[in-house]
């Protein structure tokens, strides 16, 4: 059995915004949302499953009841505690939760520059990302960007590395929600986009697949060590997938304890998987064992399959095949054409270790 040591959790469907980028917007007219006593509930079985970390996020989670309450419960139940929100509402806690309880949670704000969100709100967000950093608290920037965003890159870039705070930058997101029509960046944007912030920012976390990335960097631990908690009780492994598939969750906790849902098939069904399970360039690719075939929530809702590789792979490695893309054009030319020589050959042996002896591994360190 795995400990489940990171546990997210959607308090709120609702939403003081509504991004053109967000995947979560079809859920905004449920009105779902976990009452205290279910947050109380799903903690202490999460504890008792190895919880280390709770992340709490939405929807928005600063328009939940009880995001007060639930941050303190946490704390109190010596959990790290992380928020995930769009930074308008921060002023919330001020008067409610005490300095050095603000100061023990793990900020994760979102800013997409001025325009991509609803502009009126950037300068009050810019503003609390600026006072939680003055109270000494750990904060970081979240960065989608889209065609929407694409030329605000030094705006929001410079705006994190003036602050001194790290910023995670993703390049791709996913088509679901109010992004269904919102069409992928081109290729040759996306390489030169990846090329310009590696060499001008290098607080920029930037979040790719590892044949690109050039180096392992530890993966979010999907349904290995991690699990979300959907704002109407759904348990399942990945909450952005579940935001467009309702059916890819694994039970609900108001039918049946987290620890028999955590053992259940959904999860087990991850656990045993390996490469030659994934699909298309996935199951040959010699970055695997690192990658593991990426974010999910982008390959599945860029794909057809839960198992997909990542969309920007498919992009790259077809138009080097077509010769639409020359070496200069590439991030690591020489990286690239051997990835693709081994997709090609004959020869290639799949990785037989499991996914989840892999994870097990990458979260141990
Ligand atoms: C769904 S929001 C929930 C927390 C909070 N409301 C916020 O905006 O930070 C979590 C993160 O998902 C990102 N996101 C939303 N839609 C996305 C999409 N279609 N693809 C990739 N990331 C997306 C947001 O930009 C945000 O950083
Ligand atoms: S990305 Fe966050 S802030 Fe924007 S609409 Fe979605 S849930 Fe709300
Ligand atoms: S092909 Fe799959 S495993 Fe390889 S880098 Fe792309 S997403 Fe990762």
């Amino acid at each position: 059995m795995f400990e489940l040591k990171d546990l997210h959790i959607r308090l709120t469907s609702a939403c003081n915004m509504s991004c053109p980028h967000c995947y979560a917007a079809d859920w905004f007219k449920d009105h779902t949302q976990l009452t205290f006593d279910e947050v109380q509930n799903v903690v202490l079985q999460a504890k008792k499953l190895g919880c280390k970390k709770v992340t709490l996020t939405g929807g928005e989670p600063l328009v939940s009841l009880y995001i007060c309450d639930s941050i303190k419960f946490c704390l109190f139940h010596k959990l790290k505690v992380s928020l995930e929100t769009n930074g308008v509402l921060v002023g919330k806690l001020i008067p409610t939760l005490s300095t050095s309880d603000i100061k023990n949670v793990n900020f994760t704000v979102s800013y997409d520059g001025e325009i991509m969100r609803d502009s009126k709100f950037s300068f009050k967000v810019k503003e609390n990302i600026e006072k939680l950093v003055n109270l000494g608290c750990s904060v970081k920037i979240q960065t989608t960007i889209t065609r929407l965003n694409i030329n605000e890159l030094d705006i929001i870039l410079s705006f994190s590395k003036n602050l001194g705070i790290p910023n995670r930058v993703f390049l791709s997101h996913s088509p679901n929600g109010n992004a269904k029509d919102l069409k992928l960046l081109d290729v040759e944007d996306w390489l030169k986009t990846i090329k310009y912030i590696k060499s001008n920012y290098d607080h920029a976390i930037v979040e790719l697949p590892d044949v690109f990335s050039g180096k392992a960097s530890r993966k979010c631990g999907w349904g290995v060590h991690r699990c979300e908690i959907m704002s109407n009780g759904d348990i399942t492994s990945c909450g952005p997938i579940a935001f467009n598939k309702r059916g890819f969750v694994a039970g609900n906790i108001k039918d049946n304890s987290l620890g028999k849902i955590w053992n259940s098939e959904h999860f087990s069904y991850i656990h045993n998987l390996k490469q030659n399970d994934f699909k298309g360039l996935c199951a040959k690719c010699m970055f695997w064992k690192d990658c593991l075939g990426a974010c999910r929530s982008v390959s599945y809702a860029n794909g057809d399959n839960l198992l997909d590789p990542h969309p920007f792979c498919n992009l790259v490695y077809n138009a080097v095949k077509n010769s639409e893309l020359d070496d200069s054009e590439l991030f690591d030319a020489q990286r690239t054409h051997e990835w693709i020589r081994q997709i090609d050959s004959l020869n290639f042996v799949p990785e037989s270790e499991l996914y989840s002896s892999i994870v097990k591994e990458q979260h141990s360190v």
